[in-house]
């Protein structure tokens, strides 16, 4: 059987999981042929940009209409509501040559939207069965651990900037995953924009708190460029500093190579 990973991007605001989520796109289409699914979880939606798509549709929207369509009673009720559901994401999945996408966007209205969540998540349980490597880009606050809408996760990346804030947040995450029973596999930590005097501090700390720090993303000025300008990474020049040490980064995840996720484990 095809090996099926999910990996999440996590941290605090601003740490670079965008950046880190959109890098690792272009290094995995670039690299390899493995059917990826890019997954836009935060509301605020910076990964069209930073992978130049265009997204009309998204998940919240769909989610919120059928809400509504309950509340006022135009649900006809007819299909289940997970057919519908499930018929309109495949709507809103935007097939790429490189890759699929999907945002989920934000949900509007006020109330429990349990029941929908519900159905997104299992949606989006089995639509992940379709792609080699699912790839979320996960919203900077705690909540989206709490409701589990990452749930089954393989890797669980943590990415830090050098500030007590992130580093603390990386323990939280961490440790909320581990409360709410989230079932990732390996959890690692990526520093990003570290001064390289203070990486090895960073090193033995993470060391201390038995989390692997997978590797460091320097500080790019060529990245800020690209940034301001609003092109997509995949116009960064893979001589960047950025996409070298997100290269070095996919490779020691398994992503590009033969490198299965038992021998990542070091179970094979
Ligand atoms: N290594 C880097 N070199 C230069 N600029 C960077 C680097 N990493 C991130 N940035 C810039 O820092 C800003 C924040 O990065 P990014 O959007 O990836 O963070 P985020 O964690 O996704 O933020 P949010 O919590 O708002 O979603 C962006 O403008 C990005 O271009
Ligand atoms: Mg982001």
């Amino acid at each position: 059987m095809r090996e099926r990973l999910v990996i999440s991007v996590s941290g605090k605001g601003g740490v670079g999981k965008t950046t880190t989520a959109a890098l690792l796109t272009r290094i995995v289409t670039e690299k390899t042929k493995r059917d990826l699914l890019v997954v836009d979880a935060d509301p605020v939606m910076n990964l069209p940009r930073a992978l130049g798509i265009d997204v009309p549709k998204t998940v919240g929207s769909i989610a919120t209409k059928l809400r509504r369509d309950i509340d006022e009673g135009t649900y006809s009720g007819e299909v289940t509501k997970q057919d519908v559901l499930e018929g309109e994401i495949y709507e809103a999945l935007i097939e790429d040559p490189r890759f699929d996408f999907l945002a989920m966007g934000r949900t509007e209205g006020e109330g429990c939207y349990c029941y929908v969540n519900r159905l997104l998540t299992q949606i989006l349980d089995t639509l992940s069965q379709n792609y080699e490597i699912t790839l979320l880009d996960m919203s900077a606050g705690l909540e989206h651990l709490s409701r589990r809408t990452n749930r089954n996760v393989d890797i669980l990346i943590i990415v830090v900037d050098p500030s007590r804030a992130a580093y603390e947040a990386a323990l939280r995450i961490r440790d909320l995953a581990k409360e709410v029973h989230i079932e990732f596999k390996k959890i690692v930590v990526i520093g990003n924009r570290f001064p390289p005097e203070i990486e090895a501090d960073l090193r033995s700390q993470l060391e201390i708190e038995g989390l692997d720090l997978i590797g460091m993303i320097p500080n790019d000025d060529e990245l800020s460029k690209v940034n301001y300008r609003g092109v997509p990474l995949f116009e960064l020049d893979e001589e960047s500093p950025a996409v070298k040490a997100v290269d070095q980064i996919a490779e020691k995840l398994g992503l590009l190579g033969e490198v299965t996720l038992l021998k990542l484990l070091g179970q094979e």
